[in-house]
């Protein structure tokens, strides 16, 4: 069982959702002026129609300070609308495809053993740091083709990016703090970017350099701000679902021992922990013009958040949403959104999580969390999962 305040947290999160998809489905929060959406039907709906809801204005105001940045987030693919995202994610599902996912599985699997061989003699470890964390930025790293030798580098920017995109207003004195290193960073990738395009290899950043679609091309500035894009969307998120995994497990040992009999289970189980503990709870859209949901009016421009944690608990879609069930089928979950910008980091995020979870079944079958364990969850309502996990086996 998860413990302490992560668990309590948790569990009334759940509960206000639940109250709101009943009692407020469309719920206008005066004090942030923030229009939330809790049910399926509606949450699907709103991502389904970029062009009433709008992805663009989710960019941060431009001041001088964060000029630097905000040339980064102009060409963030999830900050796109038409015409320019089906433009962009025409270039960049070129180069990222399922194809060149998969290739990457016996690395993923060797990366894992090796991550797993440095603490398996001592009976203990904390998942999150010693696996879920540097397992995904390992994998992009040679997923872009970044050279051994600048590995560290690449994992400590990876989180500094990571730590100030979940920054508050109130860390902006940080944010100016880690300025000098994404310079380093951006620097060091457009070398590569460059270096990739006179010669290039079998990696994702030369792939990106090659794409074409309708006629045009990726300059090495995009290939940036797609790369950036990846680190921040998918490291982090990566990094959550395994460790929702072993909370999930930990909590229902019937389904633990339902897998470790059949394995094939593997596949739906992690549907199931994406669905009932998601690692993003909302995805957030502007509103291009006035809308009417479920009677309620929401005037143009203002910022509407969709509820991927309460669409997956809707007893309307999901019959028994608070039963953990590995075999649920069928699994419309929206953990990965819906839509244009549905990620297009799932099929890694699901070959991770499933090389991970079957070779901790494998290496360590009495895998526990330990009891007393102190879980320390992420302080924001928007991220949901844990940042420590002592385990022992
Ligand atoms: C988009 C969740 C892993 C890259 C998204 C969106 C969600 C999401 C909810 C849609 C955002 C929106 O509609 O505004 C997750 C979860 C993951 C995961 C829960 C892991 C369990 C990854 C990985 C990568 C990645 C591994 C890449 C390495 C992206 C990108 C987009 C995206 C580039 C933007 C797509 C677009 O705008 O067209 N992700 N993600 N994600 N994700 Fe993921």
């Amino acid at each position: 069982m998860q413990q302490g305040s992560s668990q309590e947290r948790w569990l009334a999160q759940l509960a206000w959702c639940k109250q709101m998809r009943e009692q407020s489905p469309v719920y206008y929060d005066e004090q942030n002026h923030l229009w939330n959406l809790f049910r399926y039907e509606n949450v699907v709906s709103t991502l389904a129609d970029p062009a009433t809801f709008s992805s663009r204005s989710m960019a941060p105001a431009q001041d001088s300070e964060e000029s630097f940045l905000s040339s980064w987030l102009k060409g963030d693919i999830t900050k796109m609308d038409p015409p320019q995202h089906r433009h962009f994610r025409g270039l960049v599902s070129q180069a990222f495809t399922p194809r060149v996912v998969e290739q990457m599985a016996p690395r993923i699997h060797e990366i894992t053993s090796t991550l797993l061989d440095e603490v398996a003699a001592k009976g203990e470890m904390d998942l999150v740091s010693d696996l879920s964390a540097p397992l995904p930025i390992i994998v992009i790293a040679e997923l872009l083709g970044v050279p051994p030798e600048d590995r560290n580098r690449f994992k400590d920017w990876s989180n500094t990016l990571i730590a100030s995109t979940s920054a508050t207003p109130a860390d902006k004195a940080r944010l100016k703090e880690v300025l000098p290193i994404f310079k380093e960073m951006f620097a060091y990738l457009q070398n590569f970017c460059q270096a990739r395009r006179e010669q290039p290899r079998n990696d994702l950043i030369s792939h990106l350099t090659k794409a074409q679609f309708e006629g045009r091309m990726l300059d090495n500035d995009e290939i940036l701000a797609f790369v950036t894009t990846l680190l921040v969307a998918g490291n982090i998120t990566t990094t959550i679902l395994l460790g929702n995994a072993i909370v999930c497990l930990n909590e229902h040992p019937d389904a633990t021992a339902a897998i470790r009999a059949d394995p094939s289970l593997l596949p739906s189980a992690i549907e199931e922990i994406l669905r009932y503990r998601p690692p993003f709870t909302v995805t957030m859209r502007t509103t291009t013009r006035q809308v009417t949901i479920q009677g309620v009016t929401i005037p143009a421009n203002q910022m509407v958040i969709t509820w991927l944690l309460s669409a997956n608990h809707d007893e309307r879609q999901f019959p028994e949403p608070e039963r953990f069930d590995i075999r649920r089928h069928p699994n419309r979950h929206q953990a990965f959104g819906h839509g244009i910008h549905f990620c297009i980091g799932a099929p890694l995020a699901r070959l991770e999580a499933r090389i991970a979870l079957a070779l901790l079944f494998e290496r360590f079958p009495s895998l526990k969390i330990q009891p007393g364990a102190e879980l320390e969850a992420y302080e924001s309502p928007f991220i949901n999962g844990v940042k420590n996990l002592p385990v022992s086996w």
